[in-house]
């Protein structure tokens, strides 16, 4: 299998990996980066479990081959330890009871923090429709919507 090295920024690291052609962003992520937070759950971009922010937009890093994070800037759920609005959602969640498994829960603040960055106030509807790509399986999204709700309030 031919491997390609490249270079990129990780949670605001310089890094550089050789990996398969064809190997995903997430599989990198996870498996040579070592960084596990971004979860892996349908592989298909349906759940958006695996959801990191690549030069400021949030995607599926399922759908996104490793190589093509060349030279680029990703961040990750783990690169919002010293994120302020990261950490505002992250203890909204806490606070809410938003989480139940968990296993959705690296995915919506990532996307709730792209959808806060891009949009400060939005209305409930707003945030709706902000985290539509995000499936969770446990907690029904009210808990949910109101956490990101009040990371809007603090
Ligand atoms: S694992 Fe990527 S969208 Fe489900
Ligand atoms: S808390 Fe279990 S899938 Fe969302």
């Amino acid at each position: 299998m031919s491997q390609q090295t490249i270079n990129f920024t990780l949670n605001g690291v310089p890094t550089r990996v050789t990996v398969p052609v064809q190997m995903s962003a997430l599989e990198m992520i996870r498996n040579v980066a070592g960084l596990t937070g971004t979860k892996y759950g349908c592989g298909e971009g349906e759940c958006g479990a695996c959801t990191i922010i690549l030069d400021g937009v949030s995607l599926n890093s399922c759908l996104l081959f490793a190589v093509e994070c060349d030279g680029r800037q990703v961040t990750t759920v783990e690169g919002l330890a010293d994120d302020p609005l990261g950490r505002r959602i992250e203890k909204a969640f806490v606070d809410a009871g938003a989480v139940q498994c968990g296993f959705c829960t690296p995915g919506m603040v990532m996307q709730a923090r792209q959808l806060l960055e891009k949009n400060p106030h939005p209305s409930r509807e707003e945030i709706q429709r902000g985290i539509e790509g995000n499936l969770c399986r446990c907690t029904g999204y009210v808990k949910i919507i109101d956490a990101i709700e009040a990371a809007t309030k603090e």
